[in-house]
């Protein structure tokens, strides 16, 4: 898919669907939409005036041209209410109207820049949301489907033109819609390693195409084996991985500028969760073959990185690997000793993830990380309160908190503040060992941070459970069926904020 901001008449645009829009209300559309509907001898404002076009918000009118114009094809895109338009709907409304047009086999769409016109929305912003939308809207997985399209799903958008009547404004939108681009395609990526299965995606798999994209943009890379794991003390890490017959590997990534302190980013990676000798139930267990989304997010977001170049370093961490239960499974009850010396006793092999990521938190401080945001598929209680529509976000720094929430914000990508108060720190007491490593139901998802925040010790720390947002039953907006590519906007953009100072 190629992304290109041109100058000239939309209504002259050469492509096989014109794309334009209308608030809710409006009779005589104005700039792209009135020079549409004036080519097409009033057109569009007869649709209005016959009340087929209405403008509501996510309405979608595509109606044939007969020749009028060089495109064969308009698409009127409702924008709803005009004091309630925003960037977050215009990425939105992009991979609906880009659906669109591939269910109606249209392969090339020219577009005006939706909120750039009366909405008076930041142009770059609105161009970089058409691509970031478009592109993510547009996404499939269908790697391992063998006849690839079928009648429903044969066609493909190949190309989008962003036009613009004032030639001055080209290279402010050609920069939005690049940046949209690289964004789009992280979250991509992160979406295809979350959406293979996990007989295909190994930890060794896994750190393979890590390396892969390190090779692909310029990224340091670096994947670290048992041996070196055990050298390490990786006890938690090396525990989890016990029950399984993959080996688990710790994919390091590093993204350099200058020899500043590091933003250290460190990702869930189990490829599998069984839950290991603490079995979890049949049903949906498939879907734990995402378990290694908050990894998948850490490192599409270093490729994107890599491209966009802010002057930051940063290092991604993600230890990966299977819970299995094996015969060489950690049973309940069981104590470990994790890289940083403190002891665990393990209540529940299905609480997991904060025994790699203890490793891996405590590895990303040994590189020298000054700061620390890590990203986990953590627990099952994140999803009962917040549901599907935000990330949750628990830390121990006000300002770093305040930047993951600006950079959300700015993807478009909700995320929730809950407390880390100490009265929660009884729950995760053990009678045999430093700290157990579940609290019990009550405040699941609290207690599974506040296990964390013993590892991460002084250093500024943001921990953002994505259980509930990481897969999707089906397509809304920028969001396909199956796996969110979250948080890997936010992740990005906090690197961009941060080099920024
Ligand atoms: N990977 C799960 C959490 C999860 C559940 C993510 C559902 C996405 C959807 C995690 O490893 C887990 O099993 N957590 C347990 C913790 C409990 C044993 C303290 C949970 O949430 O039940
Ligand atoms: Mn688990
Ligand atoms: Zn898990």
């Amino acid at each position: 898919m190629h992304v290109r901001v041109e100058s000239g008449d939309i209504a002259q645009a050469k492509a096989a669907c014109i794309v334009v829009n209308l608030f809710e209300g409006v009779t005589s559309p104005a700039g792209g939409t009135g020079a549409v509907d004036r080519a097409l001898d009033g057109a569009i404002s007869k649709l209005i005036a016959q009340g087929d076009l209405r403008g509501k918000y996510g309405d979608l009118v595509l109606f044939p041209t007969f020749g009028k114009v060089p495109a064969p094809r308009v698409l009127v895109v409702g924008l709803g209410k005009s004091a309630e338009f925003n960037v977050d709907k215009v990425r939105n409304l992009s991979a609906e109207a880009a659906r669109r047009l591939r269910a109606a086999r249209v392969e090339s769409f020219a577009t005006i820049t939706h909120g750039a016109g009366i909405a008076g929305l930041d142009p770059q912003a609105c161009a970089q949301a058409i691509a970031e939308g478009t592109l993510l809207g547009l996404y499939r997985f269908r790697q391992h489907k063998s006849a690839s399209g079928t009648e429903d799903d044969a066609g493909e958008v190949k190309e989008a033109i962003i036009v613009e009547h004032d030639a001055s404004k080209t290279d402010v939108l050609q920069a939005g819609a690049d940046t949209g681009v690289v964004m789009a395609e992280a979250a991509n990526f992160a979406r295809d390693l979350a959406n293979e299965p996990a007989n295909v995606l190994t930890p060794t798999e896994f750190a393979h195409r890590a390396q892969s994209l390190a090779a692909a943009v310029g990224l340091e890379g670096e994947i670290l084996a048992r041996p070196q794991m055990e050298e390490l003390g990786m006890g938690a890490l090396l525990g989890v991985a016990a029950g399984s017959h993959q080996p688990p590997k710790l994919i390091v990534l590093r993204h350099r500028h200058g020899d500043g302190a590091a933003l250290g980013l460190v990702g869930k990676g189990i490829t599998f969760d069984t839950g290991g000798i603490s079995l979890k139930q049949a049903a949906g267990m498939e879907e734990m073959k995402g378990d290694m989304s908050g990894g998948a997010a850490v490192i599409a977001a270093m490729g994107a990185i890599a491209r966009l170049k802010p002057a930051i370093n940063v290092t991604a961490v993600v230890p990966a690997t299977e819970n299995m239960p094996g015969g060489g499974a950690i049973r309940p009850g069981d104590v470990l000793k994790a890289m940083t010396g403190k002891t665990i006793e393990v209540i529940n092999t299905d609480a997991e993830g904060r025994l790699i990521l203890a490793d891996g938190i405590a590895y990303a401080r040994k590189l020298g990380c000054s700061s620390i945001v890590d990203v986990a598929t953590l627990t099952g209680a994140m999803a009962i309160t917040l549901g599907n529509v935000a990330m949750g976000m628990m830390g121990n720094d006000e300002a770093l908190m305040n930047r993951v929430k600006a950079a959300a914000a700015a993807a478009g990508e909700k995320c929730w503040e809950l407390p880390l108060f100490e009265e929660y720190r009884e729950q995760i007491k053990s009678d045999v060992a430093d700290i157990k490593n579940t609290g019990g139901r009550n405040a699941g998802s609290i207690t599974a941070a506040l296990f964390l925040k013993e590892f991460v010790e002084d250093t500024p720390w943001v921990h953002i459970d994505m259980a509930g947002v990481d897969n999707y039953e089906k397509d809304k907006g920028v969001l396909v069926k199956g796996a969110s590519g979250i948080p890997v906007r936010t992740l990005v953009n906090l690197a961009l904020q941060m080099a920024r100072g």
